[in-house]
């Protein structure tokens, strides 16, 4: 089919205008012709005979005249093995074959296979002649790394299809044709190992969704014991430059208990972006042995490449994300910054002379980070069996106020919230997480009361710290001095973790449940100290013995034996617990 024409009207940063001649849809792609080369682009508003196209390259060189080509397709995604282990731009290609396509300069107009065309994958058929199918039904497999690949009805296959022939097991390539189906009418559909999908559509073949309850244990202590992140939910990492978002996303891509990572560097500094490229293939994964990269997806649209393709980057990595989820697995989609995200759109709707909402941003920012985010869930497919896409997105207010309008949209629709602070940060406490600003709606691996009853100690040594501020050490009760110590060690022993340290960075379950009884144990327990000298002095000691204990291996020698002293050192000193804590404990 021979596509619309349009002629290019006017030129505005990297949005064009184009008077058309014919039919053109929303988000359909179009290609603006610039000398011999062809920018892919996005139709983003229709007015009668005039369309708004935003260009995902460098617009230099387009002049009024130019001619515009309409594909009758939208902004789509090519689904299929060969996706896992893949460094791909936000427009799906593979950044590696593009650089040695085009050079290390990044040209633009060259768009390349998503998916490796010549690889052979070893298919296994599930389905046989004379089958009803759906879309989304396994046809068969292919493994693909350490996963069992599903090649499934294509997406778009609406209607119900009878299998007319499948191909025995053998090696085909993703452009074979390895089955035919008959739709009602009797008309042969021909299926390959790979189709496409339109990113902006949510991935909606399964039974029914279900609320995510299962906690996503990341090994970031506190994450899973004090604000946890459940599979199939949603959370946002704000936090002001520096603070360690990226850091903090980089260790939960490397521990999180999810079968798949993807990572969308969506306008970050591109020496970040290098960082993880070359530090993933080298790291192994605990599950399989294998280096890491070959269950991560990374989508990679850094500062310095074209602001329309950060949108792109965004719904490209989700639907990946759901794509992987149909085969019943765990996805986790890591978004480094949605704030760069809706910077483009702010961009592009000054561009088009919309009407600005607050700080400038477009009014619909706010539903668009939604659809985002809404696009994580835990569902049951048509098989019985589950699948989950949790996303985590950073944000990067601006002078870490989160007060600010991308912050305020995201905190509205996420089940998790772990605001970085900079004065943590600054201190050097990480994960700069602050204990008191944050929250979680979701159930963690620990008992609520129990994590409710630590956690208000920490309020309270935040008070008593701030009054000693004014009123001084010495106007402060013993009893109040206490609960600040008792606040400190939790924070100090508990709630940062020494990403460096190979033992304590990442802490499972078990062992967070375990330490965490003792530390209970301890802000149960009724001190008695002769003055503050003294409390002081004992705290720091059990606080650097503590810190021992976490760095030993788990149940090693070492461990059981610093256990054992925290524990004699403890029992010395305590006159009993207090009636609440003796309630939650026992
Ligand atoms: N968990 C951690 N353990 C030790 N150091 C950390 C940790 N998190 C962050 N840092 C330190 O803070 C620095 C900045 O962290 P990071 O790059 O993650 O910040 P960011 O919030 O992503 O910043 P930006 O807004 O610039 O993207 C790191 O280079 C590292 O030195
Ligand atoms: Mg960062």
């Amino acid at each position: 089919m021979i596509g619309t024409k349009g002629i290019v009207t006017a030129v505005n940063g990297n949005m064009v205008s184009v008077r058309f001649d014919g039919i053109v849809s929303m988000n359909e792609v179009g290609y603006v012709k610039v000398a011999d080369k062809r920018l892919k682009s996005e139709v983003i508003r229709i007015r009668g005979e005039i369309s708004q196209l935003q260009v995902f390259e460098i617009t230099k060189g387009i002049s009024i005249g130019d001619e515009v080509e309409f594909t009758g397709d939208m902004l789509s995604v090519e689904l299929g093995p060969g996706l896992l282990g893949q460094v791909y731009d936000g427009l799906q290609n593979p950044l590696p074959q593009l650089a040695q396509a085009a050079g290390y300069f990044l040209e633009r107009g060259v768009y390349l296979d998503a998916l490796p065309v010549s690889n052979m994958w070893q298919f296994t058929p599930r389905a046989k002649p004379g089958d009803k199918v759906e879309r989304a039904d396994t046809l068969g497999t292919v493994p693909e790394g350490s996963f069992t690949h599903r090649i499934m009805v294509p997406f778009n296959l609406y209607g119900s299809y009878t299998v007319s022939w499948i191909k025995p097991a053998g090696s085909y390539n993703i452009r074979e044709t390895i089955a035919e189906l008959k739709d009602e009418k009797g008309n042969a559909v021909p299926v390959t190992l790979s189709f496409r999908w339109p990113v902006k559509r949510a991935i909606n073949c399964y039974e029914e969704r279900l609320k995510p309850s299962e906690p996503m244990v990341t090994r970031v202590r506190l994450i899973d014991t004090f604000f946890p992140v459940a599979r199939g939910g949603t959370y946002c990492i704000p936090g002001p430059f520096g603070a360690g978002k990226t850091v903090l996303q980089q260790i939960t891509s490397r521990f999180a208990d999810v079968d798949i990572v993807i990572v969308a560097a969506c306008g970050e500094r591109a020496g970040e972006v290098v960082e993880t490229l070359k530090e993933f293939p080298e790291l192994k994964d605990e599950r399989t042995g294998r280096s890491l990269m070959e269950r991560t997806i990374i989508i990679c649209n850094t500062s310095s490449m074209p602001v329309a393709a950060r949108e792109a980057s965004v719904y490209t990595a989700v639907t990946l994300a759901e794509y992987y989820r149909q085969m019943s697995l765990n996805v986790l989609l890591l978004a480094d910054s949605t704030s760069r995200w809706a910077q483009a759109m702010r961009e592009m709707s000054g561009r088009l002379e919309e009407i600005p909402g607050e700080e400038a941003f477009p009014a619909y920012m706010e539903s668009t980070i939604a659809s985002f985010y809404e696009r994580a869930g835990i569902v049951r497919l048509r098989d019985g069996g589950l699948g989950s896409v949790t996303i985590g997105g950073t944000v990067s207010p601006a002078g870490g106020n989160f007060e600010e309008p991308v912050t305020q949209a995201t905190l509205k629709v996420v089940g998790a919230f772990h605001g970085l602070s900079r004065e943590r940060s600054d201190a050097r406490k990480f994960p700069a997480i602050h204990p008191l600003d944050s929250w979680s709606k979701y159930k963690g691996i620990i008992e609520g009361e129990k994590v409710a009853y630590a956690h208000g100690f920490l309020r309270r040594s935040a008070e008593v710290e701030q009054m000693m501020k004014v009123v001084g050490e010495e106007g402060t009760s013993i009893e109040d001095y206490i609960i600040f110590l008792k606040g400190d060690l939790i924070d100090s022993v508990y709630f940062q973790q020494n990403s460096f340290d190979e033992v304590d960075a990442a802490v499972k379950p078990e062992r967070q449940k375990y330490v965490f009884a003792k530390l209970l144990f301890i802000l149960g327990s009724k001190f008695t100290f002769t003055d503050k000298n003294d409390a002081r002095t004992w705290f720091n000691k059990l606080r650097q013995k503590f810190l021992d204990y976490n760095g030993s291996p788990w149940k090693s020698e070492r461990f059981d034996k610093l256990e054992s002293e925290i524990e004699s050192a403890v029992k010395s000193q305590s006159q009993g617990l207090d009636k609440t804590a003796e309630k939650i404990i026992y």
